[in-house]
């Protein structure tokens, strides 16, 4: 018997992947050193085609040619440590998938180095967590196209569908599906910020109940804000602590981890020089919030205002969610557009605004606006540009404002709406103050300016007299 498709690591992710897989009509085999993982898909995939084994000989000689062998196993050198012990059974033409949250970099190098050997390496993100994974996740491929062509069919019964179009698609070469991937992650991590920032006002702020931030949320999720993240904030406030008398959100450290695809989102916007502080700021909040120690003896030196100052209202938060939720997937975009001209990915944002529809993260109702606004014009410089969507910011802008002023003025932190309204205030203006910064250079160190009135570069020698 040859398996259709081979998956490498079966811890959750993987178990409920390759059952999606099967699940499809697919015959699939899964690899794994341990034998509970084994036995556990080989049961929870009884009615399907399903195997496991410990034998990486075995596996890789079960597989149908060309082989489709994806691997969800820890980003790092678990990947490179599958990919060396596979090598010597491939053939040419072998397909090898890495779904998880590697690197661009790593996908390069792996890229690389398989396509001399003459097998394909496809880099692919994989979003949607366990459940998603296993019901159809967003699947974000790079690598060769003639590649993605064999495996295609496989992902697209396999992934989530929006109004029946999967929710899969081709990014482009090398490690496209893995930078996409990232971006996805930054804006997880943005979204995530506001709608944090907006908890806190409503907890400490306006001191609603548990039940009630509950019901506001889901309220939300009916209309604009009509997202994965807003219904699961909204569940989350009904849940209750299996230990106590009380909601379980209360029984949580207020320490938010992070595995890092945030944190290369912004170097990565660093080193391609495009602008993303929302996500900055909220991979900034992750690691203050690290420092609870600290943070106790600050807000001893620092105590927080009280009484409350000023009032916002819930409709208020909305409105601030919509803009700082627009204007994040904007910054994650506008970082795909500048690296996708540096690397050669010949991205289709409209494409990947279509494919974030569905069984990802950061699914969203909005989604829909930014693939029209891509339609109406692929090459859109920023998507806060488009007609519609800048109409929708505007609508919502002074209110972001009147949030942000309220925050600040009841030393709430909200970093992340307050550095998105400075970052759309910057975009959006034509004459900065940075004519001061390079007079500043050129002053301590002849690090020259360019003039309003004459093309070139000059040194001013008498900045001091
Ligand atoms: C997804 C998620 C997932 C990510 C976790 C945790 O798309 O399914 O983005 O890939 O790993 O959400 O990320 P952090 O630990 O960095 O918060």
């Amino acid at each position: 018997m040859k398996y259709d498709f081979g998956l490498v690591g079966l811890g959750v992710m993987g178990r409920n992947f390759i059952l999606n897989v099967a699940e499809n009509g697919f015959s699939v085999i899964g690899l794994s050193s341990k034998r509970e993982s084994i036995d556990t898909l080989e049961s929870d995939g009884k009615d399907f085609t399903v195997k496991g084994t410990e034998d990486a000989k075995e596996f890789i000689e079960s597989l149908s040619s060309p082989r489709k062998i994806m691997l969800l196993v820890p980003a790092g050198d678990p990947v490179d440590s599958v990919i060396d012990s596979f090598i010597p059974f491939l053939s040419p033409g072998d397909i090898i998938i890495d779904g998880g949250n590697s690197h661009y970099d790593d996908t390069e190098r792996r890229y690389n180095k398989l396509k001399k050997l003459n097998f394909h390496f496809l880099g692919t993100g994989v979003s949607g967590g366990s459940k998603g994974a296993r019901l159809g996740p967003s699947i974000m491929p790079g690598g060769d196209k003639e590649a993605y062509e064999l495996i295609r069919p496989i992902f697209e019964k396999a992934s989530a569908k929006v109004s029946g179009d999967p929710c899969v698609s081709f990014l482009g070469k090398t490690s496209a599906g893995h930078y996409v991937k990232m971006i996805h992650n930054g804006i997880e991590y943005a979204m995530m910020q506001l709608i944090s920032e907006v908890y806190h006002v409503l907890r400490y702020g306006m001191d609603k109940s548990n039940d009630e931030i509950h019901q506001i949320f889901s309220t939300w999720n009916e209309g604009t804000l009509n997202s994965y993240l807003i219904e699961i904030t909204g569940d989350i406030f009904s849940a209750k602590d299996g230990e106590s008398d009380t909601y379980l959100i209360d029984m949580i450290l207020d320490k938010a981890k992070q595995k890092g695809t945030g944190k290369w989102t912004s170097q990565s916007a660093m080193d391609f020089g495009v602008a993303v502080p929302t996500i900055d700021s909220s991979v900034s909040m992750r690691i203050i919030s690290s420092f609870k120690d600290v943070r106790g003896l600050g807000e001893e030196i620092y105590p927080k205002s009280n009484p409350v100052v000023g009032e916002v209202s819930v409709g208020d938060l909305e409105k601030a969610l919509i803009y700082g939720f627009t204007i994040c997937y904007a910054q994650g975009l506008s970082q795909l557009k500048v690296t996708s001209l540096e690397k050669g990915y010949s991205l289709d944002y409209r494409e990947i605004c279509k494919i974030w529809r569905g069984g990802c993260i950061i699914r969203a109702s909005l989604l829909e606006e930014f693939m029209n606004a891509f339609s109406r014009n692929s090459k859109l410089e920023n998507l806060i540009f488009d007609k519609e969507i800048s109409n929708m910011i505007k609508e919502n802008e002074s209110i972001a404002r009147k949030v942000s002023v309220y925050c600040i003025n009841n030393k709430i932190p909200s970093i992340a709406l307050n550095s998105t309204i400075s970052y759309l205030d910057a975009i959006t203006h034509t004459n900065l103050p940075m004519n001061l910064i390079q007079a500043q250079r050129d002053c301590f160190g002849e690090h020259t300016f360019e003039r309003i009135d004459k093309p070139g570069t000059y040194h001013n020698e008498y900045w001091q007299g």
